[in-house]
């Protein structure tokens, strides 16, 4: 990482983008709600398409995976031990690791525990389940001949067996392991997007090898029929993570050294072959640099006028309206309109979760997934009436979401592409396709299945998910009126964040999180350079009971990055001011044991407070004279903030008042715990 005064200036004006993770959802969707409520579509049209949509998908025999998933759900156990074994077991090397895994995982669980009513391959498979369980466990032999059975496969074939049964669930999203087998599978009459598996390379040789199975990709693609417009042919999608192992704000100048050139020369390749591209889109902290390498390809003589350069844009961001602003402005710069694919997103768990490990003020995307389906169609609803800014595509599996869509357009009079994923959506999109004739086009997978992992782990996550519409789909519980509901019938008013999901400064509930940002947040980070000048002489001394203490003439410290940059002076003190310090420490020791526990307490949070007053200068010392990068530089000093608060909760929670122990009769035990004296603490 740069040091701070090295970090980049993106090439675009991100100013309305910025701030608008920390804003409070309900103020951003209330002018989504209000357009909706203005200018959307007719009900009367939405509600009865959808209810058919849904009723002929519902009609269709329900496949061995959503049995799997409405089985296991993924907040049992069993759905948890699944996902655990999906994630990893297929790339475990070595045999006795993936044995520890299994036997981790297959003894959680009731395997047994088997609705009636599912498929027989269910039924097999939790048997099998539990059967491995018992194997693994060696209690409780299973009776008769599964035992026997068991006894003479071994682990060997169990671990072989659950592989296998890993890899038909990961068969259900892939098109195929290589891009001759993916296009032998293709179906006339759909169009596809083919997804060359890879993604988030870690060294410079997987982004080597990711960007070489894209371009191999687009040259499979290159004998489409001439006479067919360049948006409607099949084209490729590609995650701009997999083409630079540092794909990273931070990284910004070596990104336009390193990735830029390699994305320049498969869209080359593509345009000159005429493959349409998508770039697909990733975590949100990308979702600056991916702009701007989007709209510094778009400058690309060869490509302005191309118009086969587009990108997704995940409406479950709260920064997704004003994405479409900036793309707005790409279009009316290029004169020609943009290919944008409208998702919702496929990041959210992990995106609410490191909001809260990195204390974020704020999440970046909604928190209730009604929210997302409003955006959603307040995205839509201006880019089907924007037809010369954008070419409409339309991503998902939900059934209202796709009636929606179509009366919308009808309303608009315009033209729009649907697009669903490989193995997920088939029985919706086929009758949504019969009643409306729309283009659909497939999200295409091609790869080996270790590539496939992170996107496995999506996959099963949105069949998985309680909130999710194909999940909602396969259980009978829901009525086909709770899967059409209008979200705009469904929403709060004025629209709350989810209660469950507290704010990520809030998480700890009785103490606070220390605030911190995003590494990739520039407007923090511009913050944090305007203020480096002023910490640029720091002179440190001994602090002895309140007073400075030098011994040498400061010498000058130098930045372990940069020998050129010193961030200030150092004295040291002497050994009599050590010896000093401790006596002062040793005669303040019984004073301050006699302090409330409270007063304790509240001094550490004082000084709590004061790390956070200080930190810019801080983060400027750890970064400059510790030689740390900003990112371990934010961690120390939020750890530091933390410690605060957690020892001061609980010393609170032990002290206060005495524990009372376990009685004997005629006793009464308590104990109560006091300061030790003086502590000398070296720091590493
Ligand atoms: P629905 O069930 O209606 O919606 C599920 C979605 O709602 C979740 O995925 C999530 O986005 C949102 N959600 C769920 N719970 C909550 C909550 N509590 N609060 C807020 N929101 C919530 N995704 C990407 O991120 N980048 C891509 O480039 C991308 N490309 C895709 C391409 C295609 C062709 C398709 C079909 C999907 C693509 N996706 C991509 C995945 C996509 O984001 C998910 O498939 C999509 O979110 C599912 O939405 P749905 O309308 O089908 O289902
Ligand atoms: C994902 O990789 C489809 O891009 C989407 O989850």
């Amino acid at each position: 990482m740069p040091v701070l005064q090295d970090l980049p200036e993106l090439p675009c004006d991100f100013q309305a983008l910025r701030g608008l993770t920390g804003q409070e959802e309900g103020a951003l969707l209330q002018p989504l709600m209000a357009s909706l409520r203005e200018h959307g579509p007719d009900e009367l049209i939405v509600t009865p398409l959808a209810s058919r949509l849904v009723e002929a998908a519902r009609s269709q025999r329900s496949s061995t995976f959503n049995d799997f998933l409405s089985t296991w759900r993924l907040s049992s156990e069993e759905g948890r031990a699944l996902l655990t074994l999906a994630e990893a077991l297929l790339r475990i090397p070595d045999k006795a690791t993936a044995h520890h895994l299994i036997n981790d995982q297959l003894t959680r669980g009731n395997w047994l525990g088997v609705p009636r009513q599912s498929g027989l391959m269910v039924h097999l498979a939790g048997l099998g389940m539990a059967a491995g369980k018992r194997f693994i466990k060696d209690e409780e032999a299973l009776s008769g001949r599964w035992h026997q059975l068991l006894l003479k496969m071994g682990d060997g074939v169990l671990n072989r067996a659950l592989q296998a049964a890993l890899q038909f669930m990961a068969n259900q999203f892939v098109q195929g392991e290589d891009m001759k087998s993916a296009l032998a599978k293709r179906q006339n009459g759909l169009r596809y997007s083919f997804d060359r598996l890879g993604e988030a390379a870690q060294t410079g040789e997987d982004a080597r090898l990711y960007t070489e199975a894209y371009r191999e990709a687009i040259e499979a693609l290159a004998n489409q029929p001439a006479d067919k417009p360049l948006l409607e042919r099949d084209g490729i999608s590609i995650k701009l993570s997999a083409l630079h192992p540092r794909f990273e704000y931070a990284q910004w100048r070596r990104l336009e050294k390193e990735l830029l050139p390699r994305l320049r020369l498969l869209s080359d390749i593509a345009a000159q072959a005429g493959v349409p591209i998508t770039l697909d889109a990733e975590e949100s902290e990308r979702l600056e640099i991916g702009l701007a390498i989007f709209s510094e390809m778009s400058r690309m003589p060869a490509l302005r006028h191309w118009g086969g350069l587009g990108l997704a844009v995940q409406a479950y961001q709260k920064r997704a309206p004003a994405v479409l602003d900036f793309l707005g402005r790409i279009a009316a710069e290029f004169r020609h309109p943009v290919p944008v694919r409208l998702v919702k997103g496929a990041y959210w768990d992990a995106e609410i979760k490191r909001a809260q490990q990195l204390g974020l003020a704020g999440y970046p995307v909604y928190t209730r997934k009604v929210h997302t389906d409003i955006a959603y169609l307040a995205c839509a609803q201006r880019m089907l009436a924007h037809k010369g800014e954008f070419w409409p595509q339309f991503a998902t599996h939900n059934a209202h979401t796709l009636a929606w869509l179509e009366a919308c357009a009808q309303k608009q009079r315009s033209d729009f592409e649907v697009q669903k994923l490989v193995g997920m959506g088939d029985a919706v999109h086929e009758a949504f396709h019969k009643e409306t004739g729309r283009p659909l086009r497939l999200y295409a997978p091609v790869g080996s299945f270790q590539t496939l992992l992170p996107y496995l782990v999506r996959r099963l996550l949105e069949n998985g998910s309680s909130q999710s519409f194909v999940n909602q789909l396969a259980d009978t519980e829901f009525s086909t009126a709770d899967l059409i509901c209008n979200p705009l019938s469904q929403v709060e008013e004025p629209p709350t964040p989810h209660p469950r999901l507290p704010s990520p400064l809030q998480i700890f509930g009785s103490r606070p999180n220390s605030p911190g940002f995003h590494p990739a947040d520039a407007q923090k980070l511009d913050v944090l350079k305007m203020h480096l000048p002023k910490f640029g002489a720091v002179p440190a001394t001994a602090l002895v009971a309140g007073l400075n203490k030098t011994s040498t003439r400061g010498e000058k410290r130098f930045n372990p990055g940069n020998a050129d940059d010193s961030p200030g002076t150092l004295s040291a003190a002497s050994a009599d001011d050590a010896i000093l310090a401790c006596e002062k420490a040793a005669a303040a020791f019984p004073a301050w044991s006699q302090r409330s526990v409270q007063e304790r307490a509240g001094l550490l949070r004082a000084l709590a407070e004061q790390l956070q007053k200080a930190r810019n200068e801080l983060l400027n010392l750890l970064v400059r004279e510790g030689g740390k990068t900003l990112n371990d530089a934010l961690a120390e000093w939020r750890e530091a903030v933390d410690y605060c608060h957690f020892y001061a909760a609980e010393a609170e929670r032990l002290m206060a008042r005495p524990q009372a122990l376990s009685a004997i009769s005629g006793e009464s035990n308590s104990l109560s715990l006091h300061g030790r004296g003086v502590f000398l603490c070296i720091s590493p």
